[in-house]
């Protein structure tokens, strides 16, 4: 009796294993992605897609800045770039770098923006403009840093791999003024090579030139990896991005700061790099940037409890 029961039982299963997989399949099937919808990505990039519709927003831009124009950039508009954020050292409440925010627990920036320091000692600060107060907006918010990882093969020799994750200590708040960047997962296999990027700073810290109190911003070149290896004497590698734009005057920036591209089809922006090293704007040197695109697999594994909005 016993064994016909579990006889039955096993049948019961593989049914139901069969049934399972052809639901999967039938997913998988329709797996194409389909235009016009919001969607979340969570879980395990690099698995099985675990990608559930939802309605999900990332990458508007609020009213545009007018033309106080500085040197070689821009003072943005108050809240013009939802995701940005800045780095602060809680013990002397300045700026160090700059972070952007791509889900509600989670923000990205340079490694070596966070090498070697204490989590709890760092905070990030979102919706903020005139950094001088913190306070200077209604939508400013410092949340406390809970951890951060770096990049397992981040090197602090060559800078390679220079990207690490930041974890809040508890959910940021979003709103229309503070919200997630879209990360450029339709958009993996894109060099971005030609295309304009805006890159955000305070310009506090690293970069020669004015600094400045409010956000600023510029509009650089991204130029090819070859080209780039041409200026650079071969020194640059395949999970970097170049920025030159020759004739632009110095620029304020941040390293860990965002390179923004702007999609014409949705004019959704996504973060495409990660201000790394060399001068975000000089003359007549490139700029280095982590390429995000390499790291998305790394990003989705390393924050399991994220969902990620992509468009
Ligand atoms: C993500 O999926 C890959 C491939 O299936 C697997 O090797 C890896 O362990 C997964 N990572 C996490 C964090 O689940
Ligand atoms: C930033 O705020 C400080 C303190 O309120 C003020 O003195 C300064 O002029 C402001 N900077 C800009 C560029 O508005
Ligand atoms: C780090 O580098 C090793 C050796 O190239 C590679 O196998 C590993 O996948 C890399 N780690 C990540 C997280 O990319």
């Amino acid at each position: 009796m016993g064994s016909n029961y579990g006889s039955l039982l096993i049948v019961l299963l593989l049914l139901l294993g069969y049934v399972l997989v052809q639901a999967q399949s039938t997913d998988e099937s329709t797996g194409k992605i389909p235009d016009n919808v919001n969607m979340f990505v969570s879980g395990n990039f690099s698995g099985t897609r675990q990608a559930t519709v939802r309605s999900c927003d990332c990458g508007w831009r609020n009213t545009e800045s007018t033309d106080l124009k500085i040197v070689g950039g821009y003072e943005t508009g108050v809240n013009e770039f939802p995701a940005m954020a800045a780095l602060i050292q809680l013990s002397t409440g300045s700026l160090f770098c700059g972070a952007t925010i791509i889900a509600d627990r989670y923000l990205l920036t340079a490694a070596h923006c966070v090498y070697n320091r204490y989590a709890s000692t760092l905070g990030v600060l979102v919706g903020d403009h005139n950094i001088t107060s913190g306070t200077d907006t209604a939508y400013s918010a410092l949340y406390y840093v809970n951890a951060y990882a770096i990049h397992p093969n981040y090197s602090t020799s060559t800078y390679n791999n220079d990207i690490a994750i930041i974890q809040t200590t508890s959910q940021m708040t979003f709103s229309t003024y503070v919200a997630p960047i879209c990360l450029p997962f339709y958009y993996s296999t894109y060099d971005f090579s030609g295309q304009q990027v805006i890159i955000l700073g305070w310009g506090q810290l690293e970069f020669s030139g004015p600094t400045s109190d409010t956000l600023q911003m510029a509009a650089l070149d991204v130029i090819t990896n070859t080209y780039c290896n041409q200026l650079l004497s071969n020194t640059v590698t395949t999970s970097e991005m170049c920025t030159y734009t020759s004739g632009k005057d110095s620029c304020q920036s941040d390293s860990g700061g965002p390179l923004l591209w702007t999609n014409s089809l949705n004019s959704r922006m996504y973060l495409v790099g990660i201000i790394s090293h060399g001068i975000g704007c000089a003359l007549d040197s490139p700029g280095i940037n982590t390429r995000v695109t390499s790291f998305l697999n790394w990003i989705v594994s390393t924050t399991t409890d994220a969902s990620y909005c992509a468009l």
